[in-house]
C-alpha cells in the first residue's frame, strides 16, 4: 500500500493503491441492509450508513452518542448528484464543487423535501461532500446512494486516522471496518455555507479562507467572522462545541515557556504526555524527567502536524499521564484549522 502523500491533488494520492472490490461489495450489502459500515476517507475515517434509511440513521447516532439535533454529512460520488439532495443552489456553490471535489471541502446547501429530518438535525440544510480518497470514491460509487458519515469516533472524542482507532472506538458495533491506512490530510474537512449571498466558514480545514476565496473571486472579503457566529450558536455545528475532539486525559494548551516552569512547578503525584513543537530539553531537570511518560515533537509544517494530530493526541492519552500538556501553534493562517482543533480539544480542562 503506498504512504500517503498530502500534498496536490487527492484524487491522485492513492492512483497505485488497490481496491478491494469483494470487501466493497459486501460493505454495499451491509448499507443496504441498514448497518453501518467505517472507511477511509482523505481527512479522517467515516461511519457510514444509507443516508435514505431512517433506522440505519437512528443505529448511527446511538452508536456515535450523538445528540439527535446535530446533522450529519451526506457523501456522494459525484456533484452531479447533489441535485438528489439539494435546491436551489447557489452559482458559487457550484463553483466550489466544481473546484474542490472530490476533495476535503463540505458544502452547506439547501436540503431537498424528501432529505430525513435525521440528517439534518431537523435543519433546513444539509451537509454534502465527495471525498478524494479512491476507497470511499468506490463505496459511493458501487453504492450510488448517499452515505451520512460523521467521523468515525465517539462524540466529542478524537476523530480516527486509521482502522485501529475506530477498531479502539467502537469495537463490534460497526459490520465493516474498511482499511485504507492513514488519512492523508488527518483533520476533517473544512465546512463553507453556501446558502447566504457570501459564503460562511463553519469549521476550518486544509482548503483555507484564502483559497476559497481566490477560488470565488473574493480575495479580501473577511468571511472568517462567521466562525465565531457558529461558535455563538447562530448555526448548530458540534465541531463548533466549545469541547469537541478530546483526549480522555485533561489537556493544557501552553507557550514552551509555561510547560517548562508546569514541570518545574509540578507537585508528586502528577504526570505529563508533551507535543512539543521545538525540542524539549529535560536534560539536567532531573525531576521534570521523572515526571514526564511521554514526549511527542510534531512536524513544524502545519500540514503534516494536522497529518499526525490526532494519532498523537491518542498516543499522549494512552500514556496514562494525569495530564497532558500541548504547546500553542503559531496563529497565522496556515495554522488555523490545527489551532481550532487544539484549542477545543483543551477546552475540557
Ligand atoms: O472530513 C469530514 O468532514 C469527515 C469525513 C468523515 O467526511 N466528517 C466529519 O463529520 O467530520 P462530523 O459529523 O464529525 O462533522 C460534520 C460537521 C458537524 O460539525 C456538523 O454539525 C456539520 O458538519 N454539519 C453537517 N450538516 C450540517 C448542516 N446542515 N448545517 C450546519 N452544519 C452541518
Ligand atoms: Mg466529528
Amino acid at each position: 500500500m503506498l504512504t500517503p502523500s498530502i500534498e496536490g491533488n487527492m484524487s491522485n494520492t492513492f492512483t497505485d493503491q488497490l481496491i478491494d472490490e469483494s470487501k466493497i461489495a459486501s460493505a454495499v450489502d451491509y448499507l443496504c441492509s441498514g448497518n453501518l459500515v467505517a472507511f477511509p476517507t482523505e481527512t479522517v475515517y467515516g461511519l457510514g450508513a444509507d443516508a435514505s434509511n431512517e433506522k440505519a440513521l437512528q443505529k448511527l447516532y446511538a452508536v456515535k452518542g450523538r445528540p439527535a439535533a446535530h446533522p450529519v454529512i451526506v457523501h456522494l460520488f459525484s456533484a452531479e448528484q447533489m441535485q438528489d439532495w439539494a435546491v436551489e443552489l447557489s452559482d458559487y456553490a457550484k463553483r466550489l464543487a466544481q473546484h474542490f471535489w472530490p476533495g476535503p471541502l463540505t458544502l452547506i446547501v439547501k436540503k431537498s423535501a424528501h432529505v430525513s429530518p435525521l440528517v439534518t438535525g431537523g435543519q433546513p440544510t444539509i451537509g454534502l461532500r465527495v471525498p478524494g480518497h479512491p476507497i470511499a470514491l468506490a463505496l459511493l460509487k458501487a453504492f450510488a446512494g448517499g452515505i451520512a458519515a460523521p467521523s468515525a469516533n465517539t462524540y466529542g472524542r478524537v476523530s480516527s486516522t486509521c482502522a485501529q482507532h475506530v477498531r479502539e472506538e467502537f469495537a463490534d458495533q460497526v459490520s465493516l471496518i474498511i482499511d485504507g491506512g492513514s488519512c492523508p490530510v488527518g483533520i476533517e474537512s473544512t465546512i463553507v455555507d453556501t446558502t447566504a449571498l457570501i459564503p460562511r466558514i463553519l469549521r476550518p480545514g486544509i482548503i483555507s479562507e484564502k483559497e476559497i476565496l481566490e477560488c470565488l473571486g473574493l480575495d479580501g472579503l473577511p468571511i472568517h467572522d462567521h466562525i465565531a457566529k457558529a461558535d455563538e450558536g447562530y448555526i448548530r455545528v458540534p465541531g463548533s462545541d466549545k469541547t469537541h475532539y478530546a483526549p480522555r486525559t485533561p489537556m493544557l494548551l501552553l507557550n514552551k515557556n509555561l510547560i517548562e516552569s508546569t514541570l518545574d512547578r509540578a507537585q508528586s503525584g502528577v504526570s505529563f504526555a508533551i507535543l512539543v513543537l521545538s525540542k524539549l530539553d529535560l536534560d539536567g531537570n532531573t525531576k521534570a524527567k521523572t515526571l514526564v511518560r511521554k514526549t511527542i515533537q510534531a512536524s513544524q509544517d502545519p500540514k503534516l502536524y494536522a497529518h499526525d494530530l490526532y494519532s498523537n493526541l491518542r498516543h499522549l492519552d494512552s500514556s496514562k499521564a494525569t495530564t497532558i500538556l500541548v504547546e500553542s501553534v503559531p496563529q497565522s493562517g496556515e495554522w488555523r484549522a490545527v489551532s481550532d482543533r487544539l484549542n477545543r480539544a483543551a477546552s475540557r480542562s
